[in-house]
């Protein structure tokens, strides 16, 4: 059944390219904030407390008596927030922020009336293999969103399609400034994941695409040098600062320790902006008066009678927030599948431009 579920996994329209996403100056104060305000933590760092919660949140389980350790996981991908919700956390950078050009895209993208800025946060990685496995971004419910609902509940409610109603409709500009010679690239699906996958190719200066990245799955391609993407030391605690010694470039510490320098030329900077859009008063409305909210409750029972149509059999569990059992079968029933087919992973050999 998976796959059938898969295929309903297409983005409202296809990514659409546009160039310059962020003029000079806007670039250069987005990296200014970047540059002045680390050191920044791992992505891993910043949503999960466990291998185990990482396991979780990804696919099923492992083979009994298997230690779950950091390194299963560990990418050297580094992420800070320039925004949350409704507020811009760098003075400097508010117009990107609260940008017009950017709410018309994607008002324009979903034939939308209204649209409001939601989040705003930047990856920045040197060397990498593929920055994560495919994936759907984390979506938000009217009533049940990730200040009051774990990541996995979210990612298990978008998997069933069961919740479309009250799922929040949106839309991110992404935009990446990568000029090494090696990957770097984004890999998506816009035909769902058992659909021909398309790749955009790096390098890429202020390339963006506008898209739905909760509707579509997508990742990194890897990046420079395979030797290089992997930094002994890594841990979970590992941080990204300017390295003083060279111009433009980064360095990862873990604890007191430099691990990896990083030349400018081969650090990749993704911009990720998101918005939400409402096709009209009617949906602003019900979205601002909570007159439609989901409860967990509410959730659970639809799921649960889902669970019985399809005919699986289960004990009711009395906190299906934490109870591993229910948590393991709605993973296997709502298990979409990966991808069938992979974009070409880099050559290692730099291309001669
Ligand atoms: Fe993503």
């Amino acid at each position: 059944m998976g796959h059938d579920l898969a295929a309903s996994f297409r983005p409202v329209a296809p990514p659409r390219v546009i160039e310059n996403a962020y003029p000079e100056d806007q670039h250069r104060r987005l990296l200014g904030v970047v540059r002045d305000h680390g050191p920044w933590p791992l992505i891993l760092a910043h949503h999960f407390k466990s291998p185990e919660e990482v396991l979780a949140t990804t696919s099923g389980d492992v083979p009994e008596g298997v230690q779950l350790t950091w390194d299963m996981f560990l990418s050297p991908v580094f992420r800070g927030y320039l925004a949350r919700g409704g507020v811009c956390l760098f003075r400097e950078i508010e117009d990107c922020y609260y940008n017009s050009g950017f709410l018309d895209l994607v008002r324009s993208y979903w034939g939308a009336r209204y649209a409001e800025p939601e989040s705003m946060l930047f990856n920045l990685q040197g060397p990498c293999r593929e920055g994560g496995s495919p994936h759907i971004d984390g979506t938000r419910f009217r009533g049940l969103q990730m200040e009051n609902t774990p990541t996995w509940l979210l990612n298990t409610m978008s998997k069933s399609g069961l919740f479309r109603r009250w799922q929040a409709k949106k839309a991110q500009v992404i935009a990446w400034y990568y000029r090494g010679r090696i990957g770097g690239g984004f890999d998506y699906w816009p035909d769902g994941p058992q659909g021909r996958p398309r790749q955009m190719p790096a390098p890429m200066w202020g390339r963006a695409v506008v898209v739905e990245n909760e509707r579509m799955y997508h990742c990194a391609q890897s990046n420079g040098p395979a030797a290089l993407r992997h930094p002994e030391g890594l841990a979970i605690d590992s941080r990204l600062a300017p390295d003083p010694e060279t111009e433009g470039g980064f360095r990862i510490t873990t604890g007191d320790r430099v691990i990896q320098r990083i030349p400018a030329d081969e650090m990749r900077f993704l911009v990720h902006w998101g918005a939400q859009v409402y096709l009209d008063d009617e949906e602003l409305r019900v979205a601002q008066d909570h007159t439609d909210d989901l409860t967990h409750e509410r959730a659970f029972e639809i799921l649960i009678a889902d669970l019985r149509a399809r005919g699986e059999c289960f004990e009711l569990p009395s906190d299906p927030l934490t109870d591993r059992a229910f948590i393991r079968l709605l993973n296997r029933v709502y298990d979409l599948g990966a991808p069938s087919q992979r974009p070409p992973e880099p050559d290692e050999v730099p291309l001669v431009p």
